[in-house]
């Protein structure tokens, strides 16, 4: 059988020092090298990177028995998630995974958007004090604020969580990217920052879970939805481990993801696409940005794809970054252009992924749009955002696909 095609790199690491100096000018340079399945070799690892519709539907949706999500990203990241919906496990997977869908349906969120203006009133009241905003950071207050009620009802300072989660993502990226982590050999070898991190959520959050039980009237949140799904089904009660797995789970999916998105939609909408489809725009802002810009499964069968041998034991990688700007199916792909997304346009299915394939599928999706667009249609609505000169923009890839610093902005109150 066939061998993809893909660089040599050096004799011992591969390519990894290439991916790590810049992980996407790397991946896509490969991709426009060798095409649309590379071969490549980070230290003891192989993986295939796959950039086409077919083969992305191949590893995530079709040929699930092939693949698993046993990845040392996955290992990485379950040290603070522990065993939730993004465990390696099967069975805890599908446990959480019925137990939390349901916490997430449309109609849970239908009354969001008043609380979402109850936290942008301030917000807002401070633009038009203060006119130079840093849209990355007012996104990500944003965003928690909102997530801590949606999640828990909870008056906790958000600046609190924030910075600790801020932490323990960039801490896992680390270790991911390290070609060796010794805190894989013993959760003691974790950086001592990263424990007092993890020590920081989870006492705030075993706190909201043993109030939350002897709570006599639940309010309506995730975290009184996750309870009552489950003892609705009659089955052994969800641990205060379990609760906390699952919760801290969706902080870490749902926040960062959601802000980083919401921060490069102003970036770019700001250049006369504020009367655009709010919906459209955040569209558009994670076609050319998609938060989780990398996606891994482990192959646990020998599989073939377009010819070529995709071994037992290596790993695949698939890049919602460059499939979003595969120039075979995304016209001007560089370009951001919301209306790409107006109802008649034509578009090839399943070469746009940003909240995944199959069975993994974000949780959150209807949550991140409905949250996402009333922002948007929000600011808009208020303000003209005009981004401040000389500041170079650039992503800084990590578990989600970040700006590489602040981006300053002013904003105009234009309302009446
Ligand atoms: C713009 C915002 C978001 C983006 C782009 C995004 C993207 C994704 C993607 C691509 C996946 C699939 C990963 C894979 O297949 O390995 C995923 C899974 C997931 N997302 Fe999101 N997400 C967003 C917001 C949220 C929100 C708001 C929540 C919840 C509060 C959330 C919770 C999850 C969970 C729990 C999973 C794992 C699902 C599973 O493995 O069964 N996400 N997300």
């Amino acid at each position: 059988m066939r061998r993809a095609p893909g660089p040599k790199g050096s004799v011992i690491w591969g390519s990894l020092s290439e991916f790590k100096a810049d992980s996407l000018g790397f991946l896509s340079d490969a991709v426009c090298e060798y095409g649309d399945i590379v071969r490549l070799r980070f230290g003891p690892v192989t993986t295939h990177l796959v950039n086409h519709p077919d083969y992305v539907e191949h590893v995530l949706s079709r040929k699930l028995v092939n693949y698993d999500k046993a990845t040392r990203s996955a290992a990485r990241i379950a040290a603070t998630t522990g065993d939730s919906l993004l465990s390696a496990d099967q069975v805890a997977w599908k446990r959480h995974r019925h137990l939390i869908q349901p916490a997430f349906q449309p109609s849970c969120f239908d009354d969001i958007g008043t609380l979402i203006d109850t936290l942008m009133g301030p917000m807002f009241a401070r633009w038009q004090r203060e006119r130079s905003i840093d849209i990355v950071d007012e996104m990500m207050q944003l965003v928690i604020a909102i997530a801590i009620k949606i999640m828990f009802s909870s008056d906790i300072d958000p600046q609190q969580i924030n910075a600790a989660l801020e932490t323990v993502l960039g801490d896992t990226w680390r270790r991911i990217e390290a070609p060796v982590d010794a805190s894989m050999i013993s959760a003691r070898l974790h950086r001592p920052a990263f424990k007092k991190a993890v020590g920081d959520i989870d006492e705030i959050v075993f706190d909201l879970i043993q109030n939350r039980r002897k709570c006599a009237q639940r309010p309506d949140d995730v975290l009184s939805r996750l309870l009552a799904a489950h003892e609705a089904d009659g089955e052994i009660q969800l641990s205060d481990k379990e609760l906390r797995d699952a919760a801290v789970t969706l902080l870490l999916t749902g926040h960062e993801t959601t802000a980083n998105a919401l921060s490069w939609a102003f970036i770019h909408a700001s250049n006369g696409f504020e009367n655009s489809d709010p919906a459209h725009i955040f569209a558009e802002a994670i076609r050319l940005y998609p938060s989780i810009w990398i996606i891994e499964r482990r192959v646990v069968h020998d599989d073939t794809i377009n010819g070529y041998h995709i071994p037992r034991g290596s790993s695949v990688l698939i890049s919602p970054y460059l499939l979003h700007r595969h120039k075979g199916f995304w016209p001007k792909p560089d370009r951001f252009d919301p209306s790409r997304f107006a109802g008649d346009q034509p578009r090839v299915r399943d070469a746009y992924l940003p909240f995944g394939l199959g069975p993994h599928r974000c949780v959150g999706l209807y949550l991140a749009n409905k949250i996402a667009a009333h922002i948007i249609e929000r600011v808009f609505g208020q303000f003209r955002l005009r981004r401040l000169p000389d500041q170079p923009i650039g992503t800084s890839p990590g578990i989600t696909l970040r700006h590489n610093g602040p981006v300053w902005m002013r904003a105009e109150h234009c309302e009446a």
